[in-house]
């Protein structure tokens, strides 16, 4: 398995390019089976989950094409009779669920796999299953799969309130009540940019959606939809990522395409902490000088437009070098503090209490071999090396690689001394 090597305390200086968001691309990519027509997807990021939502696609018998090494993804599910997601690829992340609600609007039935992905909590997939079933989905468990099937002859709208806003139940949602017949109101909807972007490219296939950044989203089910061509938006999480790298490491960047109003809350507390950030033309400029020293801030975990929980792991590996003490709460995930135990055994002062950490600055973390947990956990671990004295190695990275784009790459073009270590 590989490993990623870094000699901390090199500062960061240049441009990084953001990629297409993940999270945007995996509720996307479902929607090409909505149609007989191809869904193009422009700004696609080249990551192992997009790879991962492809195979999936392929087994259930669209046709991917993939251009400009990957950044380009042709979908055309102009013939499909295959209605089973298997285990061996949903396992593997929990996104696949998002093939659900358009299998059953296109085929009428679907059985897929229960979800795997990162373990950061319990995760059930209850929400999806109570809205596809209010939608007229007959829904059943049986070995491990969920078998779903039309009640009537058709999916039909209906008004359906999320007990928890939930982000993939909105997406799958969103996408099945899209050919239902009659109008779906779902109230208590996710208002994440994700599940607008998804909204944006369903109306260029012709799907009726208002409200879509709101808690309240109406949809009007239309018979059929049409190909189109859609711009994946860029990756906020990834974006934040960077800037709270140099927030640790000191220097400045530009994150080339990194959108700014995507990430309001997080900047706040980022502007709090005494980095700078600017809007430029090109995206995102980010600097913290080297003699400047991050102040503690308290975080609190929101749906959006609150404080992502993607960026959790990461803000914690930045206060564990801050001046003063700070409490960074995760109302999102309930197992989501993996990453702290790592974080301590580079000499971090964290002391997690339930659902909050609580976390004194040091001076500096020492360089460590590490293990990587899930996604974001990854990165924050990336993050502290670079900022660490002496080496360190974070090991079992295929985490890292499902959402991070040449993450090696990028932070060494801006002075970073880290490699791959492949094995
Ligand atoms: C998405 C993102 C993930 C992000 C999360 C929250 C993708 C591919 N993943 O995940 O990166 O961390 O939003 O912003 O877009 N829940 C249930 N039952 C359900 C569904 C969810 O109890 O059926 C709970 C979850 O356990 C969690 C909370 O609801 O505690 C929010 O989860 P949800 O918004 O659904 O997250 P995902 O869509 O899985």
């Amino acid at each position: 398995m590989d490993s990623i090597e870094i000699k901390g305390g090199q500062p960061l200086h240049g441009v990084i390019e953001i990629a297409g968001a993940k999270n945007a691309c995996l509720a996307l990519m479902p929607a090409s089976l909505l149609t007989d027509q191809p869904l193009t997807l422009t700004n696609a990021p080249r990551l192992s989950d997009i790879a991962t939502m492809t195979q999936l696609l392929q087994t259930l018998g669209v046709e991917v094409r993939e251009m400009k090494e990957g950044q380009v993804l042709s979908m055309s599910a102009h013939d499909i009779e295959e209605h089973q997601a298997d285990y061996n690829i949903v396992r593997k992340m929990r996104a696949s669920i998002l093939v659900l609600g358009p299998l059953i609007a296109r085929l009428g039935r679907a059985a897929v796999s229960l979800p795997g992905g990162c373990a950061i909590g319990a995760r059930p997939v209850n929400i999806h299953l109570d809205a596809l079933s209010q939608l007229g989905a007959d829904i059943e468990l049986e070995n491990g799969y969920i078998m779903a099937s039309l009640r009537g002859t058709a999916l039909r709208g209906a008004v359906i309130k999320l007990p928890i806003a939930s982000v993939g139940a909105t997406e799958n949602l969103l996408l099945a009540a899209s050919l239902a017949k009659g109008t779906t109101v779902i109230d208590n909807a996710a208002q994440e940019p994700e599940i607008v972007d998804l909204a944006n490219c369903l109306r260029k296939m012709g799907a009726r959606i208002i409200g879509d950044g709101t808690k309240r989203i109406e949809i009007e089910g239309v018979e059929s939809l049409k190909g189109a061509t859609h711009h994946v938006i860029s990756d906020r999480i990834e974006t934040g990522t960077y800037m709270l790298a140099v927030a640790m490491a000191g220097g400045d960047i530009t994150l080339r395409h990194g959108c700014i109003n995507l990430l309001a809350s997080f900047v706040e507390k980022l502007e709090e902490a005494g980095v700078k950030v600017a809007e430029t033309a090109q995206g995102i400029h980010v600097q913290r000088g080297l003699s400047d020293r991050l102040q503690a801030v308290n975080v609190s975990t929101e749906p959006y437009p609150g404080f992502p929980t993607d960026l959790q792991a990461q803000m914690m590996a930045a206060m564990s070098i801050s001046k003063g003490q700070c409490q960074l709460e995760e109302t999102i995930f309930e197992n989501r503090f993996m990453h702290a135990p790592e974080l301590m055994r580079m000499g971090a002062n964290i002391e997690i209490r339930g659902r909050t950490a609580l976390i004194e600055g040091v001076d500096s973390l020492r360089g460590a071999p590490l293990m990587a947990t899930d996604l974001r956990a990854s990165v924050s671990l990336v993050l502290a090396g670079l900022a660490a004295e002496g080496h360190t190695i974070v090991n079992r990275v295929y985490h890292l690689d499902r959402g991070y784009e040449m993450v090696e790459e990028k932070l060494a073009a801006c002075g970073a001394e880290i490699r791959r270590a492949r094995s």
